[in-house]
């Protein structure tokens, strides 16, 4: 049974600048809610409770967040205004959270290998909160990939189809087809430019890794940037065993940037607040 979920939130969040200067990306609100917020709701939904988040510099506010303030719950007891907290209460409560911290930002790899000791040796999922999925048809994305960690038992990483012109902002990977929206992957590649990459298929904010990542990564050499990169990693272990890519069911929406984050507000505005499902 996989139970714990790690939230890599470390990153600068430039492309959102000024907004992330002193506050972190993972916060910024869609609609009512902080970004993490769904992450963590969609992690629950799929049985995980236990939360681990790689912070930084400047990202108090994530554990405030996932804290209860004795002040505003003493202030606003017994009001009507006690509904706004009852999905933040409910996350309080049927999950934990753990912190540490990346000193250096270098790269996704590098945070979730700085996750290590929350995770320690076994499955885990990853979120990227930036990345908000939904599915308002049925399970949740991590949910899907659960179940299907569960009868492959190797890493599941969540990949969408992209426009061809727009793989540079993507790993992107190739492989053959197992079953319905499966592929096995044999290639990975970081940001090709349209023109290298190997299929139009982007890996997106959720994967189920195993443990033995944790060394891959150890092995990884910085990459694209300078950075740590993970799918430089999750190649060696296709190679080495089995890596599955799985084509959700679900809108993604890049909430890192401007373009995703306004189609999340609006989504979520038109399907959860006006609706009423929104605390
Ligand atoms: P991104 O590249 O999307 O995030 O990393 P970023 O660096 O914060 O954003 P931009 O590109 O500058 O606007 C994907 C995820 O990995 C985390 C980020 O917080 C984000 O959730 N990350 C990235 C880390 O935790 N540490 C890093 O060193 C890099």
């Amino acid at each position: 049974m996989i139970k714990k979920c790690l939230f890599p939130a470390a990153g600068y969040g430039t492309r959102f600048l000024p907004a992330t200067k002193a506050m972190p990306k993972e916060m910024l609100p869609v609609v009512n809610k902080p970004l993490i917020q769904y992450g963590v709701e969609e992690a629950l939904d799929a049985g995980l409770t236990e939360i681990s988040i790689v912070t930084g510099r400047g990202k108090r506010a994530l554990e405030d967040h996932f804290d209860i303030s004795y002040e505003l719950e003493n202030q606003i007891k017994g009001t009507d205004k006690e509904k706004y907290l009852v999905g933040i209460r409910r996350l309080l409560s049927e999950c934990s959270f753990s912190y540490t911290r990346q000193t250096e930002m270098k790269g996704l790899g590098h945070a979730i290998l700085t996750g290590r000791p929350l995770i320690g040796d076994e499955p885990f999922a990853v979120v990227l909160a930036d990345d908000l999925c939904v599915n308002l048809d049925g399970d949740g994305v991590l949910t899907q990939m659960v179940k299907l960690y569960n009868q492959y038992r190797c890493t599941i990483i969540a990949i969408q189809e992209v426009d061809p012109a727009e793989t540079n902002k993507y790993g992107v990977i190739a492989g053959e087809m197992i079953g319905d929206d499966l592929y096995r992957v044999r290639n990975m590649v970081e940001k090709p430019a349209p023109e290298d990459a190997p299929s139009n298929l982007a890996i997106i904010g959720r994967y189920i890794l195993t443990p033995d990542i944790f060394d891959l990564i150890k092995q990884t050499e910085p990459g694209k940037g300078g950075e740590i990169q993970i799918t430089d990693a999750l190649m060696k272990q296709a190679q080495n065993g089995c890596v599955i890519a799985y084509k959700f069911k679900g809108q993604r929406f890049d909430c890192g940037g401007a373009e995703g984050y306004i189609e999340a507000t609006n989504f979520c505005f038109e399907n959860f607040y006006k609706t009423g499902k929104a605390y």
